[in-house]
């Protein structure tokens, strides 16, 4: 048998190349190496911000991140794409975590901190501190060996591994202690160079960008700030232009001619970012082309979404009635 691969994104908005690199990659690469889930987490998305507004613009964000996921080369006939909310056996099994960790354990987690921070909550919900909880359940309903993330979910990861280690301790052997697979380029700077790209802060090109608004982010971006002139010799490393061509540009002899006439003082920006601007909308365009089809087949995604929910619930109600059984509570005794 295949072993299993659970990840999946909170539906806030459009992923980005930060996104690609970091993870997407890899779930689109492993699409055959193993059977994998794929979950828009929408209950997680709440414990962020509970308003009625983000509530409702949830759903429609919830349709662009599954756009996002088929544009980028998610396959549903090989990847189970599902809504976590369609699956209410989670929150059974996020029920039964959540007496297995404590409250200091969760409040070590550095998301928390993060999150508290970047939306001035005072004092965190029950639900936003048992967040990374509800994430190991998702990741143990289907008993996954291995979930594809970006680097900042590795601390989460690591509450999964612990509360499958404390469950099979307790009650026997039910979950498999899954690994972090991070991507290639953990951290993808923003178009501004200063921090990792991230949606927020608007430094982002998005996967779902068009081609004049790439070109226009990659004229602004930021390069090394010390060379006012072309014949200034400039440095590659730390530089984000260099880091995307390192990332996106598959021409490597032209990536390492731009390096050495960079550090040269032989090439100006205008070139490096026209080159640059090149290879992103050639590593874009096929995501364009998916993305256009399956825009233009609505229905699609609603079918994709309600096939997943089904094709994951029985074994989601599995794991709880082994999971059940090893704690000797039983099998639930009818359902539905
Ligand atoms: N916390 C993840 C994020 O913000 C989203 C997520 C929820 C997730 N449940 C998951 C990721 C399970 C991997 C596995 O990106």
């Amino acid at each position: 048998m295949k072993k299993r691969i659970l990840t999946g994104d909170r539906p806030t908005g459009a992923l980005h190349l930060g996104h690609y690199v970091g993870t997407l990659a890899n779930r689109v690469r492993l699409q055959d190496e193993y059977e994998v889930f794929l979950l828009v987490a929408d209950y997680h998305a709440l414990t962020r911000n509970a308003e009625k507004d983000h509530v409702v613009a949830t759903r429609q964000f919830t349709r662009d991140l599954v756009l996002d996921y088929l544009a980028v080369g998610i396959e549903p006939a090989k990847t189970t794409v599902y809504v976590q909310s369609d699956v209410p056996s989670v929150c059974e099994l996020h029920l039964i975590f959540s007496i297995l960790t404590t409250v200091p354990r969760l409040e070590r987690v550095p998301s928390l901190k993060e999150v508290m921070d970047a939306e001035h909550i005072e004092q965190p919900a029950y639900g936003l501190l048992g967040y990374p909880v509800l994430q190991a359940a998702d990741i143990l309903h289907v008993r996954a060996h291995l979930v594809p993330v970006g680097k900042d979910q590795e601390s989460h990861i690591e509450v999964t591994r612990e509360l499958a280690r404390r469950f099979n301790f307790l009650y026997g052997e039910v979950f498999p202690e899954p690994d972090a697979l991070i991507g290639d380029v953990p951290t993808l700077a923003g178009t501004d160079g200063k921090s990792k790209m991230s949606k927020s802060i608007g430094n982002a090109i998005f996967l779902s960008d068009d081609a004049a608004t790439v070109e226009q982010k990659v004229r602004g971006m930021y390069t090394d700030p010390a060379r006012i002139r072309a014949d200034i010799p400039g440095n590659p490393e730390g530089n984000p232009v260099f880091q995307y061509h390192d990332a996106f540009n598959p021409n490597r002899d032209e990536v390492e001619d731009l390096k050495a006439r960079y550090r040269a003082g032989k090439v100006g920006d205008v070139e490096v970012k026209k080159k640059l601007a090149v290879a992103l909308q050639n590593f874009l365009a096929p995501i364009r082309e998916r993305r256009a089809y399956y825009a233009a087949r609505p229905g699609t995604v609603d079918e994709i979404l309600a096939n997943g929910a089904a094709k994951v619930r029985p074994i989601s109600q599995e794991t709880l009635d082994r999971a059940r059984e090893a704690m000797g509570l039983g099998r639930v005794a009818a359902r539905a």
